[in-house]
């Protein structure tokens, strides 16, 4: 197989069902079964609610996209799924399906790691729905900020990554849930004050950037949520009017945001990294997006932040990075017998 196969990828690794098929020509479809609905009124993820909906979905999902893209199953070279980092249970549902239906169809098949396929998802134009890697952009800083994880890596070629930072505690997206749940909003918080703090004053109310001037490039967001969860226990009134919400909003978001754009800029400065790839579900959030343009620009770093429908677990990342990495393969063995890694550290991705 010299030309980089058609892949079915399929994501199953927290609370997002999804299959897409990636060939020579791009991203073919992909299909989302999102499971916010279930989880919203529990305030976070139940795993085994989570397992249970992948389960009936999976196999629906990959009929319907079937069906809708017109590709037979005989077509399909390569079946792809997140083998890890994520939740045990629902890490297995898809990789196992996906092990089930490679030794079916009798081709191979390949385990991605997740944050490996987010660090990519920039790459994947939802335009022309092409893929546009080329070796100029290394070495890059990929900035990952989702609900699980929040780190800075210097990726100097595919397979090629160091990890310079991470968070010391809470995720960038978790720091948005937890204090979007104390100002009662549903789960996932997230877009919720990205919403109301388009509204609101950023300067309105202070609140502290933690390790915003420390030399290394780990973040922390726990402080944060705990100075947020004081100054709502001191200040009660501030929930209750709209305007104060909007400004409570804009300020919160302010503080995450300021941390976010100035280690991602000084990291990209200090390696001499002239673009930075921004992923994961945070990276959907307009004050940050904004905010990194801004900068970037004035520094003349090329800024590529993932397309909106690319930010939060998706397939086409899974099946857009199988079919690149797996073309590349010098050894294209299948790893039919391997098993899911539900802690992997992204420096120990095997070539
Ligand atoms: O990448 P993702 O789908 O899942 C993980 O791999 O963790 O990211 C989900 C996270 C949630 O914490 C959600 O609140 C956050 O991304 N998120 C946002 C926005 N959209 C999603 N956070 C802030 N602003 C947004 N617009
Ligand atoms: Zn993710």
């Amino acid at each position: 197989m010299s030309n980089p196969p058609l892949v079915l990828g399929i994501e199953s690794s927290c609370d997002d069902t999804s299959v897409a098929l990636f060939g020579q020509s791009g991203l073919i479809g992909q299909l989302v079964s999102s499971q916010t609905t279930i989880h919203e009124q529990y305030g976070g993820v139940v795993p085994e609610l989570a397992t249970r909906e992948h389960l009936q979905n999976l196999a629906p999902l990959v009929a319907e996209l079937m069906k809708r893209t017109g590709i037979t199953r005989d077509q399909i070279e390569l079946i792809a799924a997140t083998r890890g980092p994520g939740l045990p249970n629902a890490l297995r549902t898809g990789f196992y399906f996906g092990q089930g239906m490679a030794v079916q169809l009798g081709i191979p098949f390949l385990g991605v790691h997740h944050h490996e396929a987010h660090l990519f998802s920039p790459f994947l134009n939802e335009c022309t729905n092409q893929w546009e890697l080329t070796e100029s952009c290394f070495p890059l800083i990929g900035l990952i900020v989702s609900g699980g994880h929040t780190m800075l890596v210097i990726v100097r070629g595919l397979g090629d990554y160091e990890v310079i930072g991470r968070t010391i505690d809470d995720a960038a997206g978790e720091c948005f849930d937890k204090v979007a749940k104390l100002i009662g909003f549903p789960y996932p918080g997230g877009p919720h004050i990205d919403q109301l703090a388009k509204y609101g004053n950023p300067k309105a109310f202070k609140f502290p950037r933690p390790m915003l001037h420390d030399k290394n490039f780990d973040f922390s967001f726990s402080g944060l949520k705990t100075s947020v969860r004081y100054f709502l226990r001191d200040n009660p009134q501030v929930s209750e009017s709209d305007k104060n919400r909007k400004d409570l909003c804009a300020s919160i978001q302010a503080a995450i945001v300021e941390v976010l754009t100035a280690k991602t800029i000084k990291a990209s400065l200090k390696f001499n990294c002239k673009t930075i790839a921004a992923s994961g579900g945070v990276i959907a959030n307009s004050g940050l997006r904004s905010s990194l343009e801004e900068h970037t620009k004035r520094h003349m770093i090329h800024f590529r932040p993932s397309p909106f429908k690319f930010c939060t677990d998706n397939a086409a990342m899974v099946a857009s990075i199988a079919s690149v990495k797996f073309g590349q393969l010098k050894n294209q063995s299948s790893q039919l017998d391997a098993d899911i890694l539900p802690s992997w550290p992204l420096g120990e991705i095997l070539e």
